[in-house]
């Protein structure tokens, strides 16, 4: 989500930073202590050390992260779009792209068509597309996998342009915000994942195939289990659930995953902002609401549903059976988990990979079958993590992997200076997790992983975003996509791993597990590459000229192809000072060898570019266009704009990227 501004209102709802933990990181430590042997490491982590901090700072086996294959990347890059009318999708000669799948769209068998007067009603809209399409997958049909699947699609939020004439806001004599009770009904049901068959037609163009006994949407008020060491725990139990086992909805589904089993993860991002809890003394003592930054004031962060729905009311209610909902965010942050093949499966949140404001859950897989699930946190300062399930994959035997997710192990990532890193357990009653630092039973940890990462002294970041791993080699890549208060904020000190003060551009780091093993619990690191201005002469102090070929700023989406082009789709507010001159939010092609960054694709104006994904044989590409400001996908200047999946095809057939 683009952090300032959403179509004009103005509120931060990516990014309240609360993490509380102001410690110089053990990274720090090792460069500040060998700045004491070498003076030439004086600039280690001073402001505008550039290209050299990378050097000085780094201490990788030679041809580490270049041993994996070049990849083919042909295509002549796009230019920006520059200009505040831009309401179209370009992608590079050869190359066509086509609005395929929008809000408003029909899903579930009985819909009716969008009305572009937003006039559909809330149960029309449950059986329509969601808005804000995110994260996506295309899962393939065994019998003609790059002809005919599944699309599963995440909607992460909604926009004002859901409703007629924007969203009724009133306030009660308490000052709490109000909202209508059939607003926030289509809110929630313009919430969650939709799942839609999609096929080939004879002319070789891909349509969405309708009715289907596939299709499906999830919302805000899905039935779903709870799994994993929390579920049925105290914490987990609310006046409406006794059993603290069964939830309804899922929230904020930013990025996502895939397990090797063939299920969707559905990750729940910003889901800390539909909640408020008005007793502050409660609230400064409960770290499941504070440590990530639930209301505390008159009104939850965004769109007041608890005005309405009282589930989304957190404030303590001692005359209600498990005091009410004060435990009903505690049933949010986590990994969902579904099989969008058996349209009657219900969804079950895994507790046992911790809960975050999670943006994504990306798989590594060994031949032998272990596995490792990595996540950013996305709040400025906020962590990367890994999961470790304790049993594998096994391929021969798919009723053994239905429930892998429920027992393993999370970890939270150490950076150090010299470019090697710690995965630190989060486990109860290790590396300080104990009774006296609140964490009595491994749920408490579950339940603040954040709080618990704080403990074992994990490295903050400039907001996590998605992780990508590479098909070849293993290496695993996150989006750190910015964070403006980065060495600016004593509260956001300089770390290695985020060099750069008053970050608005965001860089790219990976990884390599010791011996590709994706247990290991260490591994080695570096920069892959610093986003930003492109410069052509020498860096001046407080600019880097890391990156090679075309510019960019705050990388969000990350995903490899499988013959290893990295695929990076940005997120930034193009109308903000710092990016002028950047054009509209773009899908870029990088080599992961030469790290020569190349521009696919240029998206409209107002327009965050997410959810990559594609066949099997690479020639088709799907990419999405969210919160889009004009009219797109019309471009008529009059239709309101609606978040829309683009299907990218190469003219001559070939292989996206090429
Ligand atoms: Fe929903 Fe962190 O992006
Ligand atoms: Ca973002
Ligand atoms: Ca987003
Ligand atoms: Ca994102």
């Amino acid at each position: 989500m683009t952090e300032k501004k959403i179509q004009g209102r103005d509120f931060d709802i990516d990014d309240i930073a609360v993490n509380p933990t102001q410690r110089t990181s053990l990274g720090e430590l090792a460069c500040s202590r060998r700045r004491f042997v070498t003076g030439s490491m004086a600039a280690c982590l001073a402001p505008g050390a550039g290209p050299f901090l990378l050097l000085a700072c780094s201490s990788q086996p030679a041809g580490m992260f270049t041993d994996a294959l070049r990849p083919e990347i042909g295509f002549a890059p796009v230019p920006v779009a520059l200009g505040d009318k831009v309401d179209e999708v370009t992608v590079p000669q050869g190359y066509t792209a086509r609005p395929f799948f929008s809000w408003g769209d029909k899903v579930v068998n009985g819909a009716v068509d969008w009305r572009s007067d937003a006039s559909n009603s809330a149960a029309e809209q449950e059986l329509q597309a969601g808005q804000n399409n995110d994260g996506m997958h295309f899962f393939p049909f065994p019998d003609a996998p790059n002809e005919h699947g599944l699309l599963v699609v995440n909607h992460e939020y909604i926009n004002d342009t859901l409703h007629t004439n924007g969203p009724t806001i009133s306030e009660n004599e308490q000052g709490h915000k109000q909202r209508p009770m059939e607003e926030v009904l289509k809110e929630q049901a313009a919430h969650g994942v939709s799942v839609i068959e999609i096929k080939k037609d004879d002319a070789g163009q891909w349509q969405k195939v309708y009715p289907s006994r596939f299709n499906r949407r999830l919302t805000a008020n899905t039935v779903m289990d709870i799994s994993g060491p929390a579920a049925g725990t105290t914490a987990m139990k609310t006046l409406q659930d006794d059993t603290g086992r069964r939830v309804l909805g899922t929230l904020n589904n930013c990025a996502m995953g895939v397990t090797p089993w063939g299920t969707y993860l559905i990750c729940e991002e910003n889901w800390k902002n539909y909640f408020v809890n008005r007793d502050q003394q409660d609230w400064q003592n409960r770290p499941a609401h504070k440590r990530y930054g639930i209301a505390s004031g008159a009104s939850s962060h965004y769109n007041y549903w608890e005005s309405v729905d009282e589930r989304f009311d957190a404030t303590p209610k001692a005359e209600q059976k498990h005091s009410g909902y004060v435990n009903e965010p505690n049933r949010f942050g986590w990994v969902v988990e579904f099989d969008p093949f058996d349209p009657e499966s219900r969804p079950v949140k895994r507790t046992a990979l911790g809960r975050l404001v999670r943006e994504g859950c990306t798989c590594v897989l060994a031949d032998d079958g272990t596995m490792a699930f990595y996540s950013g946190d996305d709040t400025r300062g906020e962590y990367v993590y890994k999961f470790v399930p304790e049993g594998k994959f096994r391929a021969d035997a798919p009723a053994a992997n239905r429930d892998l997710l429920d027992k393993g192990t999370a970890y939270v990532a150490v950076y150090h200076a010299d470019g090697t890193g710690e995965w630190r357990a989060l486990v109860q009653g290790e590396n300080g997790l104990t009774a006296e630092n609140g964490f009595t039973t491994q749920a408490d940890v579950l339940i603040n992983l954040r709080g618990a990462a704080d403990v074992v002294g994990a490295t903050p970041m400039d907001r996590p975003e998605w992780v990508a791993v590479h098909p070849q080699t293993t290496d695993g890549y996150v989006t750190l996509t910015n964070n403006y208060k980065r060495g600016v904020d004593p509260d956001q000190p300089l770390n290695a791993a985020n060099p750069r003060a008053d970050n608005d551009h965001g860089q790219i780091l990976r990884w390599r597990e010791f011996d590709q093993n994706p247990a290991a619990k260490k591994f080695h690191w570096e920069l892959f590459l610093l986003a930003g201005p492109v410069l052509q002469t020498q860096p001046k102090p407080g600019e880097f000229a890391a990156l090679e070929g075309d510019r960019f700023s705050c990388p969000d989406g990350l995903w490899f192809d499988g013959d290893g082009r990295l695929w990076i789709a940005t997120d930034y507010d193009e109308l903000e000072p710092e990016y002028a001159g950047q054009g509209t939010n773009q899908l870029l092609c990088a080599d992961p060898v030469t790290r020569e960054v190349k521009r696919f694709m240029t998206g409209p104006v107002g327009a965050e570019i997410t959810g990559l994904t594609g066949t099997p044989d690479g020639k088709t590409l799907w990419f999405n266009v969210q919160h889009p400001g004009l009219s797109y996908p019309a471009s008529d200047g009059v239709t309101r704009p609606r978040s829309t999946t683009v299907v990218v095809t190469k003219d001559d057939g070939g292989v996206i990227g090429t």
